[in-house]
């Protein structure tokens, strides 16, 4: 009988434009990552035009918030990472916390988002919140990395 590694679960995490418009990323977000045993699997600088933007929040069009954020999220470039853990969806989206920055810190002070966010658009960070999402948005930031494979390698 093989014995089986833990299996490990993928998501997409993005550091949205108003983060990496700093010098410098804050060193506190790759802490957390790290305290989280999050692994970064792979990283890339993203620049969007509108049609990007389009794609990966087609659901939220109509929504009134959406030119908001298409507009912030092709204000410039941004870093999109694949994260791994056994539970990495889950993780991450409890290291950035509530959408809203203003009530994350008010009811999650040590969230990334309370930390960082500036406003309800411009709250810094993205997660994914299902597999099925994680493997659409990993496609979409990296076209070249097979999902389906890099789970079979965990094995
Ligand atoms: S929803 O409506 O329940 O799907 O909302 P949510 O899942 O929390 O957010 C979906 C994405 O929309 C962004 N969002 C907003 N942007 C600007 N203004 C307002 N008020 C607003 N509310 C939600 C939110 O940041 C999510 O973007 P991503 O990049 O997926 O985190």
């Amino acid at each position: 009988q093989p014995i089986l590694k833990n299996t490990k679960q993928l998501t997409l995490a993005l550091l949205k434009p108003d983060i990496c418009a700093n010098a410098a990323l804050p060193p506190k977000i790759f802490e957390a990552i790290k305290s989280r045993n999050l692994d970064i699997v792979k990283q890339r600088q993203v620049l969007w035009k509108e049609e990007d933007a389009g794609t990966f929040y087609a659901e939220h069009k109509g929504k009134f918030f959406y030119q908001r954020l298409c507009g912030y999220m092709t204000s410039g470039p941004f870093q999109a990472l694949i994260l791994s853990s056994p539970n990495a969806i889950k993780e991450w989206r409890a290291l950035i916390g509530p959408t809203h920055p203003v009530r994350a810190r008010i009811n999650q002070p040590d969230t990334l988002r309370a930390l960082y966010g500036l406003t309800d658009t411009r709250n810094s960070f993205h997660g994914s919140d299902s597999d099925e999402t994680a493997k659409n948005e990993i496609g979409l930031f990296f076209p070249e990395f097979d999902v389906d494979a890099w789970h079979k390698e965990q094995q």
